[in-house]
């Protein structure tokens, strides 16, 4: 039962999932499930649309798998974040009735895409009326049909400032210092003592050229860097022509950059693509900064690559797994910043993030063309 007062109480008392929504002709309205507790712009407009009944898990962290899959049943849309795994496991717990995937994330590599696309299994069986019992199993595909939406560019001025954030604080090894500062470190002025790498005059590659990494580039231009470089799958020519870069080869990218930054999203294609290959040709006095997917690195080859002294320094705001365990390796060298991937992370980012996920959400519902929907 889903909204009626009494179930509302009563749900409520099981912290933390709370039951919200609208309490007016409540069976005629679509079901959603909310996997976590989202900002608070996100969850007006839900409230306030009265064209679904939804409920959610009122928690910072994540709804356990199994009650995840008990919720999704029977729902007409989903709002999830980037930890639910949404595969062909979940989707058929969900059932039929999903129409409507809504990710808060820019990033989709948590969607089983080919599940989302494929069709369904729906089992039909027939009984024997006289024999009781069932002597008939007819397996019929159904497209699953299911539209999905995502929140890109609320989140590319976040991102792209934290990713210079990152970049700088790794370069110029902020935490270190503060850490030299705090712990008695810090003695006389020493010529060379916690020298970094600067800005200008550098060649910064991008891996990966979308929005964020022209955000990020033109963050980085008045730090007069001398030539922006990129690769991708093929050359993005208008969005390359905004930061005047040149398209180059993934080797070439490798060997020329002083600062590379990995904005390409986790894809079969992506993933491990930054790993020895790559590390053992950068410069020594390069700076790998990684705000987009842990999957796209092979963490050991880094570990080697900056304990080595193959590459200056990392700053990852993204690792494999999340979060990375406090006994990780990385964690041991003073040339590695880790971040708690927080690029998205500012109230006004996050509130418009579940602002766009509500209005995908109840778009799709509608049947309508959803404000950014992710093309399957
Ligand atoms: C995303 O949206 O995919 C980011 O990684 C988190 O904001």
């Amino acid at each position: 039962m889903w909204c009626s007062r009494t179930a509302l109480g009563r749900l409520q008392k099981i912290a933390p999932c709370t039951v919200t929504g609208f309490h007016r002709a409540i069976s005629t309205l679509p079901k959603v499930y909310v996997t976590r507790k989202v900002p608070p712009d996100g969850l007006d407009i839900l409230r306030k649309s009265g064209q679904v009944q939804f409920e959610m898990w009122d928690s910072d962290d994540p709804v356990p798998r199994v009650e995840l899959l008990k919720k999704v049943k029977g729902c007409d849309g989903i709002l999830c974040v980037l930890t639910e795994k949404i595969d062909a496991q979940l989707l058929d717990a969900a059932g039929p009735n999903l129409k409507v995937l809504s990710t808060m994330s820019v990033g989709f590599d948590h969607l089983s895409l080919d599940e989302l696309k494929k069709r369904s299994v729906v089992r039909v069986t027939f009984r024997d009326s006289f024999l009781e019992v069932c002597v008939v199993y007819v397996a019929l595909c159904v497209p699953r049909g299911i539209r999905v939406g995502y929140t890109p560019e609320v989140l590319t001025d976040a991102v792209a400032e934290l990713t210079v954030a990152l970049l700088l604080a790794t370069s110029r090894r902020l935490i270190e210092a503060t850490h030299e500062a705090k712990t008695g470190g810090w003695g006389t002025w020493r010529t060379l003592w916690l020298c970094g790498h600067e800005l200008a005059n550098s060649t910064v590659g991008i891996l990966g050229l979308g929005r964020i990494g022209v955000a990020i580039a033109e963050r980085l231009k008045p730090f007069k860097v001398k030539k922006f470089i990129y690769t991708d799958v093929e050359p993005r020519p208008e969005l390359a022509k905004m930061i005047e870069a040149e398209y180059v080869s993934l080797d070439e990218l490798a060997k020329e950059s002083d600062f590379l930054a990995i904005c390409c999203a986790l894809t079969p294609e992506t993933h491990g693509i930054c790993n020895w290959n790559l590390f053992s040709k950068m410069k020594k006095n390069a700076i790998f900064i990684n705000t987009s997917r842990g999957g796209v690195v092979n963490q050991e080859d880094l570990y080697e690559a900056l304990s080595t002294g193959v590459i200056a320094g990392a700053g990852l705001d993204v690792t494999t797994p999340e979060p990375l365990p406090t006994h990780h390796p990385l964690y041991t060298l003073k040339n590695c910043v880790i971040l708690p991937h927080v690029a998205s992370a500012s109230y006004t980012t996050r509130n418009s993030m579940s602002a766009l996920a509500a209005n995908n959400l109840l778009a799709g519902l509608r049947g309508e063309p959803m404000p950014k929907e992710l093309k399957l």
